[in-house]
């Protein structure tokens, strides 16, 4: 271990040092900001500006004391979908605007101008459902849903645009004087920090001076918001203090404190606002550093001044106000009208696409820690899963098995046969997942970091040389993927031949890509340091991850050459990363508190686009104490990416490693996630397919159920599955709340049911995973376990029909090969729908463009809810010929179970219960 590294872990070992990060009172923009609302400057809409060009509206924006004017541009999107964005008319340089977030340019709709009173536009799409009114003085645009006003911007007046300025020592006297946006006299130049910022021993260059933009929203009558990820917070967001916004800054930080606002890993600038009969979105594009204050006025009813007999009772209408604030960039923002929570989700991914759909192999359980030391290692630990009849599917390797930590590389001593591995695990059916991080060892001998540096693709700092910054390996230069460049030939170094000693089972991890850059400001990049296109690092910080991510998942599709299903996982992100794979939640603590945090923060990111999404198992650092390994194990097995990982200085936790009876526990838990792949892998085909998140709040499923809306200790999985992890030490019961007056349920183990719309006490035991079904759902299953998923192709399903109240149920199944595109191009797959009504299933196409030759059967089949005792059961096949099946009734469970059935999958057929 090298001294830079080994004094950065001995730091780390230190709960997180508030001092190392900024809160808002120490971020300048947010000052500044807050110093000039205070004046309560308007702006006002120029209506005889007002044109049509292309496809949108535009218009200008003035300033009362600046008078700089700004261009304002509104589209219609298909969908439902309104786009507002605001730059400055003619800035002195073009500024930032998000590039290669969106899918494609969304297709506009046309805007009518409608009639308005003098003093106002109106704009409604083609059915004149929705429109956008905008009023001139002082500017304020409502969005306007079959008349009623769902949400107001700039009606507190926080349009805030700072406009770019030449350079402060090139500027005449007469310049000086003219700059009126914000107070600028010396004193306050620093504290505000125009021209420079300090932090620390950090100063911050700001080559055109402040460039910051703000607007705020007002929801109507909305009480309920979700999103913004990432915090380690609550999943409905909370009302912001002074100086206490969320932050969406992507950093490292190991440790991280709970129930915090402070930026972490990743960041995703949407919201989603939700009340009874409506659920609306707000995506902000915007890449920069970004504050999100909120604040809900609840409602009031007060009584106006009595004048007649009567005292007449107003009541004002309760509304969330919503102020973002970004460094820099231009305001680009999406209004996303629902009205439902899947409508939102719908717009969101036309917007920035779908959660890709996941290899099969990703969807098992994955083993990691920092570090497994050699292939002696990776082979006994692997044969651990083995002899204790635990499945797993990819085996994990950290920064240690590099040269170095020269990534593309294997320390030789350890991993000397790194091919052999591979094949060792290839012939258990399994994978192997190593890490790359973006930062680069400068090492003249090391032919990446040579070749980077031979076609310049490294970050530049302000004197224009590779910027240079410690983290793992040492000095390092970052690559810059912003550049489409580097992302070409960094996705060239993962085809075979060039990354020596990979297989086509090699699949991969990007870590420290916020970027971690040790002993930098925050953890990170300075802000001064310059990009691709000559963009400075602060307007694009929060999209670096993004294209590391983006860039590693086309080298992957690239070594098949187009075949194969890429994995890469990674730890910044982005609006739209869910297009490339899969996003974890960092440094957690070996804690139940991080346990129980998981769930709102895996709620968080599925709500927004980000469906495959996992907390590592145990707690990455810290010993756990084996009841909580347990407990997250079986949390785990219910959260869609599901890995145990580890710090390098904690205890061995392979899940054999506590005795027997918690090695039973563990299986169970892991071999409980095998037998629902099927029903998983339906969930994430719906994701890819139909935007719906795998990971749903109870809201999104009952979204006119006031007390769903805060619930965060359960969760869907889909729209047929209730999870309520237990995350207390101890515990022998739990309060599970079953939502739906019209809704039975049904615990998945003892078949028990309950009518919903209540709060019941389960007792549970160390082996208790609470999961309920919902009545009138068919979950698939796999029957029989293996070794890895690899292993389950060929193996039989089974059926959960649970009965609705009206003793109905409906289900689907979607199945592939499991890794390649041919689903996509060639529609080799299955989708089937299992549905039973009137005493019979029936299992029918979903999808008539699919077909795929498989030959496994439905063995068995459970209903769950059925009253009667039937006299005969008779499978009825699409040929017309029907056979009795024999069946066990339990009138104490209500259920009835068919065995030992033999009904293609792929085939349409009945089966009558008598
Ligand atoms: C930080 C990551 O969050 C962690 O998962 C990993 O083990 C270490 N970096 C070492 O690569």
């Amino acid at each position: 271990m090298e001294a830079a590294e080994k004094e950065e872990i001995s730091v780390k070992d230190e709960a997180v040092d508030k001092n190392i990060f900024r809160d808002c009172n120490r971020i300048a923009f947010y000052r500044r900001q807050k110093q000039w609302l205070s004046k309560k400057s308007t702006y006002q809409v120029l209506l005889d500006s007002v044109t049509t060009v292309e496809d949108s509206t535009r218009f200008q924006i003035i300033n009362e004391a600046s008078k700089v004017p700004l261009l304002a541009e509104i589209y219609g999107i298909e969908g439902n979908i309104f786009r507002l964005k605001i730059n400055e008319e003619s800035p002195l340089k073009p500024r930032y605007e998000v590039p290669d977030v969106l899918t494609s340019k969304p297709s506009t709709v046309r805007l009518i101008p409608c009639s308005g009173d003098t003093g106002s536009l109106i704009l409604a799409d083609e059915k004149g459902d929705l429109k956008c009114h905008i009023t001139a003085n002082p500017f304020k645009v409502d969005l306007v849903s079959e008349e009623e006003v769902v949400m107001s911007i700039n009606s507190l007046g926080q349009l805030y645009f700072e406009h770019l300025q030449i350079l402060h020592k090139q500027r005449t006297a007469k310049e000086n004087e003219e700059e009126t946006s914000v107070d600028t006299s010396q004193e306050n130049q620093e504290d505000l920090g125009l021209w420079e910022e300090k932090f620390g021993k950090f100063v911050d260059i700001k080559a055109n001076g402040p460039s910051s933009i703000g607007l705020d929203f007002s929801l109507h009558e909305f009480e309920h918001l979700y999103g913004i990820p990432q915090h380690a917070e609550s999943h409905q967001l909370k009302n912001t203090e002074d100086g206490d916004a969320y932050r969406l800054y992507n950093l490292d930080v190991y440790g991280y404190q709970i129930y915090d606002k402070m930026g972490i890993y990743g960041s995703v600038p949407y919201l989603l606002a939700h009340k009874l009969g409506r659920t609306i979105g707000i995506f902000w594009l915007n890449a920069s550093e970004t504050l999100v204050e909120i604040n809900t006025e609840p409602a009031v009813e007060y009584t106006l001044t009595q004048i007649g007999p009567v005292a007449a009772k107003q009541k004002a209408r309760s509304r969330t106000h919503v102020h973002w604030m970004s460094e820099s960039g231009i305001i680009d923002f999406f209004m996303l009208t629902g009205p439902t929570p899947s409508d939102v989700f719908r717009q969101y991914s036309r917007l920035t696409g779908t959660q890709a759909m996941p290899p099969l192999f990703s969807l098992g359980y994955h083993q990691c820690r920092w570090n497994y030391e050699d292939e002696q290692d990776v082979k006994a630990v692997d044969a651990g899963f083995d002899e204790h009849d635990i499945p797993y599917d990819a085996m994990w390797l950290d920064i240690e098995h590099t040269e170095g930590k020269r990534y593309f590389t294997w320390d030789k001593k350890r991993f000397p046969n790194p091919k052999k591995m591979q094949e060792l695990l290839r012939s258990k059916k399994r994978k192997l997942v190593v890490i790359s991080d973006p930062h680069i060892k400068i090492d003249p001998d090391y032919s990446v970091y040579v070749k980077a540096k031979e076609q310049g693709f490294f970050v530049r700092n302000q004197e224009g040389e590779d910027f240079e910054g410690v983290c793992w390996p040492g000095l390092s230069s970052y690559l810059d993927f912003t550049n489409p460049k580097v992302r070409e030939w960094y996705s060239s170094l993962f085809s075979f031949p060039v990354y020596q000693g990979s297989t086509d089972i090699l699949f991969l991890w990007n870590d420290m890509n916020e970027p971690s850059v040790f002993r930098g400001p925050e953890q990170t990049m300075q802000k001064d340091a310059i990009h691709h296109g000559n963009w400075e690092h602060r307007e694009l910080h929060n999209i670096y991850g993004f294209y590391h991510q983006m860039a590693t998942a086309e080298g992957l599709i690239q070594r098949s050459k187009g075949k194969e299903r890429p994995f890469v996982l990674t730890r910044s992100f982005f609006a739209g990363s869910q297009k490339y794979g899969a996003v974890w939640t960092g440094d957690n603590t070996a804690e139940w508190s991080y346990l129980k945090i998981s769930i709102p923060m895996l709620l968080t990111l599925s709500i927004t686009g980000i469906s495959f999404c996992g907390a590592d198992i145990g707690g990455f650092i810290g010993n756990p104490e084996t009841e909580l390994l347990v407990r997250w194990y079986q949390a785990g097995a219910y959260q869609p990416f599901f890995r145990g990982h580890a710090t390098m200085n904690t205890k061995r936790r392979e899940p054999w490693l506590f005795g027997e009876e918690h090695t039973r526990l563990i299986r169970e838990a892991i071999r409980e996630r095998y037998g629902l792949l099927p029903y998983w892998y339906s969930l994430f085909y719906h994701a890819h397919v139909a935007s719906q998140p795998v990971m749903r709040p109870l809201w999104v499923e009952f979204p006119n159920e006031l007390k769903t809306f805060d619930v965060e200790d359960e969760y869907m999985l889909g729209s047929a599955l209730l999870v309520h992890p237990v995350t207390e030490p101890k515990a022998t019961t739990v309060d599970v709340f079953l939502p739906g007056s019209n809704e039975v349920w049904y615990d998945c183990k003892t078949f028990a049911y309950w009518e919903g719309g209540c709060t019941v006490k389960i007792p549970v035991a160390l082996d208790t995973i609470p999961v309920f079904q919902r009545g009138g759902s068919v979950v698939p299953i796999k029957t029989t376990v293996g070794k890895s998923t690899g292993w389950m192709t060929e193996s039989s399903y089974g059926l959960r029909v649970a009965l609705s109240t009206k003793g109905s149920s409906v289900g689907e199944l979607y199945l592939d090969d499991g890794h390649s595109f041919q689903y996509l191009h060639q529609q080799q797959f299955l989708h089937r729908k299992f549905s039973f009504c009137s005493s019979v299933l029936i299992n029918s196409s979903a999808d008539q463009r699919g077909h795929y030759p498989s030959k496994c059967v439905v063995e068995q089949i459970l209903v769950l809810g059925l009253r009667k005792e039937p006299s005969s059961v008779i499978t009825h096949s699409s040929d017309g010929k029907d056979q009795p099946v024999a069946f066990m009734y339990c009138a104490k469970t209500s259920t009835l179970s068919l065995k030992k059935l033999s009904l293609n999958i792929a085939t349409d057929w009945e089966v009558r219960i008598i």
